[in-house]
């Protein structure tokens, strides 16, 4: 069953050199117990995207057209406080290197307590064994409650930021790098944790990354995007081997696969663009090693290519051949 919708949604930041087309006609879907990769470069618009679902955005962005439905309701209609009532109960978010903004001087235990009764009409008590069973939950030992921040490890820390995540028992949980600080073993044991419990939640996961090699055995489908723009769309086995768009090919090769052949990786030349400035036809032309002069002049539409499977290239699967 579908538990979130974004169709068409585009988000500008408004600064004095001119406007960021951060986000610029994204559309996806979800469903409940599904989890979703969003995966590019620096700077291509994924915690844009992730903080216009919770309408989180600073004051010079903004959602420019689109909607996101969460169910049946539309977020981008909600006023301020219809919104504020839905997130952490609804969508909760865990943010870009949030562990480092846990408070130092503050038991792990009381500030995820405190995020319980914050957002819960409970006693300290009630929220302090509520925060008992979240630490159970997300498989931290019952007596490093009362620890502080400085006792517990980067892995520990992440872990302790997804408990407070999941304090309000939300639909949709989307935790934008939640690894990208960890090595590779407990990076891999905090993606195990998430993908378990959102299938025991029955929860949305939005994952958001720019390694696309380790979404393979978390996530159901994978968006890629550049500059703004999905450009393939499909289930994890269609991005990893039957990819069409020369940069999901790309962004593969960048960062091999800890079980795949082995392989130097090979950075993407150049820089991704200027989102102020983007480039004619399709965005990714000047970096594109097949771009030829359509690529220069006109936008690709989406083409399927098979069931849930959609890429943004005119010459599709070029770099196979
Ligand atoms: N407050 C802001 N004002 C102006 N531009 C912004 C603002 N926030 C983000 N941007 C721009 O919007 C674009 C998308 O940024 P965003 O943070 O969504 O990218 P990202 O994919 O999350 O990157 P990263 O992997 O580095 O976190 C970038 O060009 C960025 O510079
Ligand atoms: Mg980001």
């Amino acid at each position: 069953m579908e538990l979130l919708r974004v169709e068409n949604l585009k988000t500008y930041f408004h600064i004095s050199q001119g406007i960021v087309k951060a986000v610029d006609d994204v559309s996806f879907t979800l469903a409940y117990g599904q989890c979703l990769g969003l995966v590019g470069e620096s700077g291509c618009g994924k915690t844009t995207t992730a903080l216009s679902i919770n309408r989180l955005l600073p004051p010079e962005g903004k959602i420019q057209s689109g909607n996101i439905y969460l169910e049946a309701v539309n977020l981008t209609a909600l006023s301020d406080d219809e919104i504020r009532k839905r997130r952490w109960k609804e969508i909760s978010m865990i943010f870009q290197g949030a562990m480092n903004a846990l408070n130092p001087v503050m038991k792990i235990g009381e500030q995820i307590a405190e995020a319980v009764v914050l957002h819960q009409q409970v006693s300290h008590q009630q929220a302090w064994g509520r925060a008992k069973e979240l630490f159970e939950l997300v498989e931290l030992e019952p007596d490093r409650i009362s620890g502080y921040p400085h006792e517990f490890s980067g892995g520990m820390k992440q872990r302790a930021m997804i408990a407070m995540a999941l304090a309000c028992d939300p639909k949709l949980v989307i935790g934008d790098e939640p690894t990208t600080a960890l090595d590779v073993m407990v990076q891999a044991q905090i993606l195990n944790l998430l993908d378990k419990l959102r299938q025991n939640l029955n929860m949305g996961l939005i994952l958001i990354t720019h390694d696309l090699s380790i979404l393979g055995e978390t996530c159901d489908r994978i968006a890629v995007m550049y500059a703004g723009k999905i450009v393939e769309m499909g289930s994890t086995e269609d991005i990893y081997h039957e990819h069409m768009h020369p940069y999901t090919y790309r962004l593969l090769r960048a960062f091999p696969h800890i079980r795949g052949p082995k392989q130097m990786p090979e950075p993407i030349m150049g820089t991704p663009p200027d989102l102020i400035r983007p480039p004619s036809g399709c965005r990714f032309h000047p970096r594109c090693d097949y771009a030829k002069e359509i690529c220069r002049e006109e936008e690709p539409g989406m083409t399927a290519a098979g069931d849930g499977h959609a890429y943004a290239c005119h010459f599709g699967g070029a770099f196979n051949g």
